[in-house]
Protein backbone atom coordinates (compact mmCIF):
# COMPACT_ATOMS: atom_id res chain seq x y z
CA UNK A 1 0.00 0.00 0.00
CA UNK A 2 1.01 3.70 -1.11
CA UNK A 3 2.10 5.54 2.29
CA UNK A 4 0.66 8.57 0.16
CA UNK A 5 -2.53 7.23 0.38
CA UNK A 6 -5.17 7.89 3.41
CA UNK A 7 -7.95 7.00 4.59
CA UNK A 8 -10.96 9.68 4.48
CA UNK A 9 -13.89 9.04 6.82
CA UNK A 10 -17.36 10.06 5.50
CA UNK A 11 -19.32 12.56 7.03
CA UNK A 12 -22.51 10.00 6.83
CA UNK A 13 -21.58 7.31 9.14
CA UNK A 14 -21.63 3.33 8.16
CA UNK A 15 -24.32 3.03 11.84
CA UNK A 16 -26.63 6.22 10.37
CA UNK A 17 -26.95 4.49 7.10
CA UNK A 18 -28.02 1.17 8.67
CA UNK A 19 -30.37 3.00 11.25
CA UNK A 20 -32.18 5.01 8.10
CA UNK A 21 -32.46 1.70 6.15
CA UNK A 22 -34.09 0.41 9.76
CA UNK A 23 -32.04 -3.08 9.26
CA UNK A 24 -28.50 -5.01 10.95
CA UNK A 25 -26.42 -4.87 7.37
CA UNK A 26 -24.38 -8.00 6.77
CA UNK A 27 -23.04 -10.65 4.18
CA UNK A 28 -25.08 -13.60 3.51
CA UNK A 29 -22.17 -15.77 1.93
CA UNK A 30 -23.89 -18.25 0.09
CA UNK A 31 -21.27 -21.26 -0.71
CA UNK A 32 -21.80 -24.51 -2.36
CA UNK A 33 -21.04 -26.73 -5.86
CA UNK A 34 -21.79 -25.69 -8.64
CA UNK A 35 -25.43 -26.47 -8.99
CA UNK A 36 -26.18 -26.54 -5.53
CA UNK A 37 -28.53 -24.22 -5.61
CA UNK A 38 -27.08 -20.83 -4.02
CA UNK A 39 -28.54 -19.02 -6.82
CA UNK A 40 -32.10 -20.11 -6.71
CA UNK A 41 -31.98 -20.39 -2.85
CA UNK A 42 -30.36 -16.39 -2.54
CA UNK A 43 -32.65 -15.42 -5.04
CA UNK A 44 -35.92 -17.17 -3.13
CA UNK A 45 -34.07 -15.22 0.31
CA UNK A 46 -33.85 -11.80 -1.81
CA UNK A 47 -37.46 -11.99 -2.60
CA UNK A 48 -38.61 -12.46 0.59
CA UNK A 49 -36.24 -9.37 1.52
CA UNK A 50 -37.59 -7.51 -0.92
CA UNK A 51 -41.49 -7.93 0.07
CA UNK A 52 -40.92 -7.27 3.91
CA UNK A 53 -39.08 -3.70 2.81
CA UNK A 54 -35.20 -4.56 3.75
CA UNK A 55 -33.15 -3.02 1.77
CA UNK A 56 -30.21 -5.55 -0.41
CA UNK A 57 -28.33 -6.54 -3.19
CA UNK A 58 -27.49 -10.03 -4.56
CA UNK A 59 -23.78 -10.57 -5.93
CA UNK A 60 -23.77 -13.79 -8.20
CA UNK A 61 -20.53 -15.86 -9.14
CA UNK A 62 -21.73 -15.73 -13.27
CA UNK A 63 -23.07 -12.34 -13.27
CA UNK A 64 -19.85 -10.85 -11.56
CA UNK A 65 -17.90 -12.68 -14.00
CA UNK A 66 -19.28 -10.86 -16.82
CA UNK A 67 -18.00 -8.08 -15.73
CA UNK A 68 -15.54 -6.48 -12.57
CA UNK A 69 -14.10 -10.48 -12.84
CA UNK A 70 -13.92 -11.15 -16.36
CA UNK A 71 -9.91 -11.27 -16.23
CA UNK A 72 -10.69 -14.34 -14.07
CA UNK A 73 -10.11 -18.24 -14.77
CA UNK A 74 -10.81 -21.13 -12.45
CA UNK A 75 -7.86 -21.83 -11.75
CA UNK A 76 -6.92 -21.76 -8.19
CA UNK A 77 -5.15 -18.80 -7.79
CA UNK A 78 -7.86 -17.13 -9.87
CA UNK A 79 -10.49 -18.23 -7.81
CA UNK A 80 -8.70 -16.73 -4.78
CA UNK A 81 -8.66 -12.94 -6.22
CA UNK A 82 -12.32 -13.40 -7.26
CA UNK A 83 -13.05 -14.32 -3.79
CA UNK A 84 -11.07 -11.32 -2.48
CA UNK A 85 -12.55 -8.80 -4.89
CA UNK A 86 -16.22 -9.95 -3.92
CA UNK A 87 -15.53 -9.98 -0.02
CA UNK A 88 -14.01 -5.93 -0.68
CA UNK A 89 -17.26 -4.93 -2.80
CA UNK A 90 -19.44 -7.06 0.05
CA UNK A 91 -17.87 -4.95 2.56
CA UNK A 92 -18.69 -1.34 0.72
CA UNK A 93 -21.93 -2.74 0.19
CA UNK A 94 -22.74 -3.71 3.50
CA UNK A 95 -20.80 -0.25 4.86
CA UNK A 96 -23.84 1.44 2.74
CA UNK A 97 -26.52 -0.13 4.80
CA UNK A 98 -27.26 -3.39 2.51
CA UNK A 99 -28.07 -6.47 4.00
CA UNK A 100 -25.85 -8.17 0.93
CA UNK A 101 -25.94 -11.77 -0.36
CA UNK A 102 -23.44 -13.32 -2.29
CA UNK A 103 -23.71 -16.79 -4.43
CA UNK A 104 -20.23 -17.65 -4.98
CA UNK A 105 -18.92 -21.61 -5.02
CA UNK A 106 -15.98 -19.95 -3.15
CA UNK A 107 -14.25 -23.34 -2.41
CA UNK A 108 -10.93 -22.51 -0.42
CA UNK A 109 -12.26 -22.08 3.51
CA UNK A 110 -9.22 -19.80 4.09
CA UNK A 111 -10.69 -17.20 1.29
CA UNK A 112 -14.18 -17.69 2.94
CA UNK A 113 -12.02 -16.94 6.47
CA UNK A 114 -10.33 -13.75 5.12
CA UNK A 115 -13.85 -12.26 3.94
CA UNK A 116 -14.69 -12.97 7.39
CA UNK A 117 -12.36 -10.99 8.87
CA UNK A 118 -12.62 -8.13 6.38
CA UNK A 119 -15.82 -7.52 8.24
CA UNK A 120 -17.11 -6.50 11.54
CA UNK A 121 -18.03 -8.76 14.06
CA UNK A 122 -21.59 -10.68 13.09
CA UNK A 123 -21.59 -9.26 10.08
CA UNK A 124 -20.41 -11.93 8.19
CA UNK A 125 -23.32 -15.25 7.94
CA UNK A 126 -21.90 -17.97 6.15
CA UNK A 127 -24.86 -19.96 4.57
CA UNK A 128 -23.82 -23.91 3.18
CA UNK A 129 -26.15 -25.24 0.43
CA UNK A 130 -24.96 -28.51 1.31
CA UNK A 131 -26.19 -30.78 -1.53
CA UNK A 132 -24.23 -33.34 -2.59
CA UNK A 133 -22.12 -34.45 -5.49
CA UNK A 134 -24.32 -36.62 -7.06
CA UNK A 135 -27.35 -34.69 -6.51
CA UNK A 136 -25.64 -31.78 -8.48
CA UNK A 137 -24.30 -33.90 -11.03
CA UNK A 138 -28.18 -35.49 -11.64
CA UNK A 139 -29.53 -31.78 -11.69
CA UNK A 140 -26.24 -30.38 -14.01
CA UNK A 141 -28.16 -27.47 -14.85
CA UNK A 142 -25.64 -26.10 -17.41
CA UNK A 143 -24.41 -29.70 -18.86
CA UNK A 144 -20.97 -28.59 -16.96
CA UNK A 145 -20.62 -31.54 -14.88
CA UNK A 146 -20.92 -33.92 -17.66
CA UNK A 147 -18.47 -31.59 -19.68
CA UNK A 148 -15.96 -32.33 -17.14
CA UNK A 149 -16.52 -35.70 -17.24
CA UNK A 150 -15.93 -35.46 -20.79
CA UNK A 151 -12.27 -33.56 -19.74
CA UNK A 152 -14.20 -30.73 -21.83
CA UNK A 153 -13.82 -28.47 -18.39
CA UNK A 154 -10.32 -28.45 -16.69
CA UNK A 155 -10.19 -27.67 -12.73
CA UNK A 156 -14.04 -28.10 -11.86
CA UNK A 157 -14.97 -28.12 -8.18
CA UNK A 158 -16.01 -31.52 -7.18
CA UNK A 159 -14.41 -33.16 -9.88
CA UNK A 160 -10.76 -32.47 -10.34
CA UNK A 161 -10.60 -29.00 -8.53
CA UNK A 162 -11.67 -29.22 -4.53
CA UNK A 163 -14.47 -28.00 -2.59
CA UNK A 164 -13.79 -27.41 1.08
CA UNK A 165 -17.08 -27.31 3.11
CA UNK A 166 -17.62 -24.92 6.08
CA UNK A 167 -16.89 -26.56 9.37
CA UNK A 168 -19.19 -24.43 11.36
CA UNK A 169 -21.43 -22.51 9.01
CA UNK A 170 -23.31 -20.12 10.62
CA UNK A 171 -27.17 -21.62 8.49
CA UNK A 172 -26.89 -24.85 6.68
CA UNK A 173 -29.52 -25.90 3.71
CA UNK A 174 -30.16 -29.06 2.80
CA UNK A 175 -31.71 -28.27 -0.69
CA UNK A 176 -32.01 -32.14 -1.65
CA UNK A 177 -34.83 -32.42 1.62
CA UNK A 178 -36.61 -29.26 1.28
CA UNK A 179 -38.16 -27.16 -1.63
CA UNK A 180 -36.79 -23.68 -2.69
CA UNK A 181 -39.74 -21.72 -0.15
CA UNK A 182 -38.25 -23.87 2.83
CA UNK A 183 -34.91 -23.25 2.18
CA UNK A 184 -35.55 -19.78 1.67
CA UNK A 185 -37.46 -19.73 5.24
CA UNK A 186 -34.40 -21.27 6.70
CA UNK A 187 -32.30 -18.47 5.89
CA UNK A 188 -35.06 -15.62 6.84
CA UNK A 189 -35.50 -17.49 10.06
CA UNK A 190 -32.47 -16.81 11.28
CA UNK A 191 -32.31 -13.33 10.40
CA UNK A 192 -35.21 -12.65 12.26
CA UNK A 193 -34.09 -15.08 15.34
CA UNK A 194 -30.72 -13.15 15.51
CA UNK A 195 -32.76 -9.52 14.49
CA UNK A 196 -31.04 -8.72 11.42
CA UNK A 197 -34.54 -7.69 10.48
S1 LIG B 1 -15.42 -19.64 -7.63
O1 LIG B 1 -14.89 -21.00 -7.46
O2 LIG B 1 -16.06 -19.16 -6.38
O3 LIG B 1 -14.38 -18.72 -8.09
O4 LIG B 1 -16.55 -19.78 -8.74
P1 LIG B 1 -17.73 -18.75 -9.11
O5 LIG B 1 -17.19 -17.38 -9.34
O6 LIG B 1 -18.82 -18.89 -8.12
O7 LIG B 1 -18.22 -19.27 -10.51
C1 LIG B 1 -18.86 -20.52 -10.58
C2 LIG B 1 -19.68 -20.63 -11.88
O8 LIG B 1 -18.82 -20.70 -13.01
C3 LIG B 1 -19.21 -21.77 -13.88
N1 LIG B 1 -17.98 -22.57 -14.09
C4 LIG B 1 -17.30 -23.30 -13.19
N2 LIG B 1 -17.53 -23.63 -11.89
C5 LIG B 1 -16.59 -24.42 -11.27
N3 LIG B 1 -15.47 -24.89 -11.83
C6 LIG B 1 -15.21 -24.58 -13.13
N4 LIG B 1 -14.09 -25.04 -13.72
C7 LIG B 1 -16.14 -23.76 -13.85
N5 LIG B 1 -16.18 -23.28 -15.12
C8 LIG B 1 -17.30 -22.55 -15.25
C9 LIG B 1 -20.37 -22.47 -13.27
O9 LIG B 1 -21.49 -22.10 -14.03
C10 LIG B 1 -20.49 -21.91 -11.85
O10 LIG B 1 -21.82 -21.51 -11.56
P2 LIG B 1 -22.73 -22.22 -10.44
O11 LIG B 1 -23.87 -21.28 -10.29
O12 LIG B 1 -21.90 -22.37 -9.19
O13 LIG B 1 -23.13 -23.52 -11.05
Amino acid sequence: MNENIVWHPTEVTKQQRAEQKNQKPCVLWFTGLSGSGKSTVANAVESKLFESGCHSYLLDGDNVRHGINKDLTFSDEDRVENIRRIGEISKLFVDSGLIVLTAFISPFRADRALVRELTAEAEFVEVYIDTPIEVCEQRDPKGLYKKARQGEIKHFTGIDSPYEAPEAPEVTVKTADLNIEECANVVVDYLKAKKYI
